[in-house]
């Protein structure tokens, strides 16, 4: 579904990416992994368009998007659920989960997705009227997520879902996560906390320093002494 060859991400002097190559196949939930500043975010936003690639290109179902705008790729299925939420503050949660259809023109397949939204998050849907800037840290994550779902992904890229909330709302973000593949969404997630991304990915990436360091399934990066020492807090 997603190939991304050789690529690199520079802004100005500084490089970011370094010929990174990864694979996603239809179905899969993929983990990247790596420490902060390690271009996780980088390799998520060049996906998705929003940085441009300096060199390798990336293919998503078949078609080279490499110089596509971002939007362009939100229509072919590839959405993006960004760093730090990127909400409108101001909005309520229902007009920013609709700002996420903007593609779609049907009205009442938008109005089924909100409330198929609100079926996955609960919580929300007794706070639609309420505007973005007054939720919890956990309950922005939510809209965040729902408003990626509502463009209908056909992969969806998470880029730090569990960032700064408290365990137990990290631990519903994960279900939820778990969820949303289960029903047939193909999910790539970048994420620092290894643990429970390793739990429900079934394949993962280790960046560091802009490059892949290593790469298996979820299996062997869970028994692999670095990441055991380096990411688990295990021993080797
Ligand atoms: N807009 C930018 N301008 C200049 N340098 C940037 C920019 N965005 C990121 N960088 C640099 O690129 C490198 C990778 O950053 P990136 O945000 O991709 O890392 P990350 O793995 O997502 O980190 P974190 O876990 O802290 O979110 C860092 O050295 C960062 O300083
Ligand atoms: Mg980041």
């Amino acid at each position: 579904m997603l190939e991304v060859k050789g690529l690199q991400v520079a802004y100005g002097q500084v490089t970011a990416v370094w010929d990174v190559s990864i694979t996603v196949a239809q179905g899969e939930l993929v983990a990247v992994v790596g420490p902060n500043g390690a271009g996780k975010t980088s390799l998520v936003n060049t996906v998705a368009g929003l940085v441009p690639a300096q060199q390798g290109r990336i293919h998503f179902l078949g078609q080279d998007v490499t110089a596509l705008p971002s939007h362009e790729r939100v229509a072919l299925g590839l959405c993006l659920c960004p760093e730090g939420r990127k909400l409108f503050p101001d909005m309520t949660v229902e007009e920013n989960l609709r700002l996420g259809a903007y593609t779609w023109r049907d009205r009442s397949e938008i109005a089924r997705r909100v409330e198929q939204v609100f079926a996955l998050f609960p919580q929300l849907a007794e706070r639609r009227a309420q505007v973005a800037r007054t939720l919890s840290g956990g309950e922005q994550q939510m809209v965040a997520l729902g408003r990626a779902l509502m463009a209908r992904p056909r992969l969806l890229l998470l880029d730090e879902p569990s960032l700064g909330l408290a365990p137990i709302v990290v631990t519903e973000m994960f279900r939820a996560i778990r969820k949303i593949h289960e029903a047939g969404t193909t999910v790539l997630m970048v994420e620092q906390n290894v643990h429970q991304t390793l739990e429900i990915a079934g394949r993962g990436y280790v960046i560091e320093n802009g490059r892949i360091a290593l790469a298996g399934t979820s299996g062997a990066l869970q028994a692999d002494p670095h990441m055991r020492t380096a990411y688990l807090g295990l021993g080797a």
